[in-house]
């Protein structure tokens, strides 16, 4: 006897079959997780691309292991390195993409559920995707504070340590802790948002996972909260996590921004995710 599949929900596993999806109203809880493949085309690297990735070029930070640049205990030892990173990846001088813009057309057409990002460049609400309908798994450069007693630190004194490379320290009388923005490290609990959010990704009844390598937890496991008969959607240049394994995942590899650009044609947007991304 077969195992009893769940029904199919796409007449196959194509972004036209997506599209359809969309256009028909059977899905209009849209769940979308976010990597730094979707920065990459505004000039931000991704961690673990080879040659162009972060991690394989903080070698001349002499970190103990890339990972060391994010990492909490080490940042207490040293600061700078971090620092150098921050002046590179500091919000301000990147664009969104058309990726972001077309997470931002969806959420126009009230078709967005939530956007689950680990990015913290604030690209996404750069784009116009309402703050309400973004979590910020790793949190963002958007505020700072000592990693001590948590005192926040201005804004504006912020950027201008970062533009001279110089760590700032707390400014409450008595303390010296570092002062480090809201990103979250390796060691560092995620935000509150994320584990109360979490729960929505069960209520998706679309799914789309666009340029993330789901390597770091607990976000990798977002996915897989999706039930079975939800589609899921893979938009990145290679195959990750669990995606494609289930009848109706769909994995569109290549970029982003190429995968969004078909899926808006099949949707019949194309002209306007042109128009609201060079609004942006
Ligand atoms: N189009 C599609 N896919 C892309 C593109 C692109 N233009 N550029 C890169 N990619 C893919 C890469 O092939 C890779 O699969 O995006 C993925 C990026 O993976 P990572 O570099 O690991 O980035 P990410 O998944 O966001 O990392 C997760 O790691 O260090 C931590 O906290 C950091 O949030 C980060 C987390």
């Amino acid at each position: 006897v077969l195992p009893d599949t769940p029904p199919r929900t796409l007449s196959d596993r194509s972004l036209a079959a997506v599209a359809d999806l969309i256009r028909s109203g059977r899905a209009k809880r849209i769940v979308v997780m976010t990597g730094a493949g979707i920065s990459t085309a505004a000039g931000i690297p991704d961690f673990r691309s080879p040659k162009t990735g972060l991690y394989h070029n903080l070698a001349r930070l002499n970190l103990p292991h890339p990972e060391a640049v994010f990492d909490i205990d080490f940042f207490r030892e040293d600061p700078r390195p971090f620092y150098v990173l921050a002046k590179e990846l500091y919000p301000g001088n990147f664009q969104p993409t058309v990726s972001h813009a077309f997470i931002a057309l969806l959420a126009r057409k009230g078709l967005l559920r939530m956007l689950f990002t680990q990015n913290i460049d604030c690209l996404e609400r750069a784009a116009g995707v309402p703050p309400e309908l973004i979590i910020e798994a790793h949190g963002s450069f958007a505020t700072q504070r000592c990693i001590e007693c948590k005192t926040p630190f201005p804004d504006d004194a912020m950027r201008a340590h970062v533009e001279r490379g110089d760590p700032p320290s707390c400014p409450r009388e008595g303390c010296d802790g570092l002062v480090k923005p809201d990103i979250v490290f390796f060691g560092e609990r995620l935000p509150d948002a994320f584990y109360e959010g979490s729960s929505i990704a069960a209520q998706a009844d679309l799914v789309l996972v666009m340029g993330t390598s789901l390597t770091v937890h607990p976000f990798a496991g977002l996915p897989r909260l999706a039930p079975e008969p939800v589609p899921r959607v893979l938009l990145n240049r290679e195959c990750v996590g669990d995606l494609g394994t289930r009848a109706d995942d769909v994995l569109r590899l290549g970029t982003c921004d190429a995968g969004v650009r078909d899926l808006a044609d099949a949707l019949g947007w194309r002209g306007e995710l042109e128009s609201a991304w060079e609004e942006v």
